[in-house]
């Protein structure tokens, strides 16, 4: 890893969020030279001011449904990597907000691909959509890079859509018979859902129930039954990474989406998950309050992985309750006062080794 990226020139975006403020500290403590682009940091406190903001070349502040802004930062930097990881990322937000919500995910992966045209140099990008862009039957089967897209809520249809839009480009503009012409790759990466330090977004597990522990009340947990892939913040991003080096060194090949989960043993139960969070964290009570007129969310949710273990011979590392371990650690040290770029970075270490 260190040899691909030591040195280079990488565009994050969303690199103000949970994810980015990971893949920026993981691709500079790589050597790589990362500019961000999102909008400012949404939670209080934010991940991107602990640990992300000094991993930064340069951190440009705007929006990716801004083209001009954002073709003027890629055209200003010249990447030889993106990673474009800036979206609305939560399921009940996209019912409040859906046009933003499509328009931020649809559009702004349209942007990022239509500015990427305008850069004569060679790429590499990977467009991070998620695990929820298959069209889920609710049977539990394991959702396989050729099955086909849907989306019930705006989230999931967003990036759904947006996978098509990179599909589109990747013909259109991007196609690999021409590459010569653009010197561009792109792929996209669909993970399960993530967990790990420093995530404090609403409406989310690991958060909402650190955020309870921490305030000394009751873990109320929603869809105790609904069934996940949850893996730790580490195991996508190593797999975007790995994804990335492999089309830097085979630019026509690996062109393509590819799913990055846990091992079937991992998949469990919110239900699951939070018992198990109280059972590492020493304290805390689960309340499962009521649900009317919530709205829809996916009961089942599985990935299948072996695409990425094949092709690229990426593998989970940490299991389930290993990841939500180092997570709960993570939130431990940060309440207690550590200094948490050398705790997040000695987690990478752990992880890399
Ligand atoms: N966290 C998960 O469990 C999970 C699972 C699967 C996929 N993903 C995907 O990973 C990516 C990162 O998710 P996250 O969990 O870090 O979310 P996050 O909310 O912590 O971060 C989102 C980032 O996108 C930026 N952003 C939002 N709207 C923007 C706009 N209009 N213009 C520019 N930047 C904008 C924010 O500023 C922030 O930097 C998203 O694409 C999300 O859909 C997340």
């Amino acid at each position: 890893m260190k040899e691909t990226f030591a040195h280079k020139k990488v565009l994050v975006t969303g690199h103000t969020g949970f994810k980015g403020s990971w893949m920026t500290t993981l691709l500079t403590h790589l050597g790589a030279e990362v500019v961000g682009y999102a909008l400012s940091p949404a939670t209080s406190p934010d991940l991107h001011s602990i640990i992300g903001e000094k991993q930064c070349a340069k951190s440009v502040i705007g929006d990716v449904r801004d083209i001009e802004k954002l073709r003027a930062t890629i055209l200003d930097f010249q990447p030889d990597f993106i990673f474009h990881l800036a979206a609305q990322p939560i399921v009940r937000t996209s019912y409040a907000i859906p046009i933003d919500t499509f328009d931020i995910n649809v559009m702004g992966t349209a942007n990022v691909l239509e500015a990427m045209r305008s850069l004569e140099k060679r790429c590499v990008a990977v467009m991070i959509t998620t695990d929820k862009v298959y069209q889920n039957n609710e049977t539990g089967q394991a959702y396989k890079e050729t099955d086909p897209f849907g989306g019930y809520d705006p989230y999931s249809a967003s990036k759904a859509a947006a996978e098509i839009v990179i599909d589109s480009y990747r013909n259109s503009f991007f196609n690999v018979a021409n590459y010569s012409q653009h010197l561009k790759s792109v792929a996209s990466a669909r993970a399960g859902n993530v967990i790990g330090g420093g995530d404090w977004a609403a409406d989310r597990l690991v958060p909402d129930i650190v955020r309870a522990l921490v305030a000394g009340s009751d873990v109320s947990i929603r869809n105790p039954k609904a069934v996940r892939p949850w893996q730790h913040v580490l195991e996508p991003l190593t797999g975007y990474l790995l994804l990335a080096k492999k089309m830097s060194e085979n630019p026509l090949d690996y062109n393509e989406g590819y799913n990055f989960g846990p091992y079937p043993a991992d998949v469990a139960t919110v239900g699951e998950m939070a018992e198990m969070a109280l059972d590492i964290w020493g304290t805390g009570k689960l309340v499962f309050p009521e649900q009317v007129n919530q709205p829809h969310e996916a009961g089942l949710l599985r990935l299948d992985i072996e695409k990425a273990e094949k092709c690229l011979h990426w593998t989970p590392r940490w299991k389930a309750r290993k990841a939500l371990e180092m997570t709960l650690k993570w939130y431990r040290a940060y309440y207690a006062g550590d200094d948490m770029l050398a705790f997040t970075l000695k987690q990478i270490e752990e992880y890399l080794s």
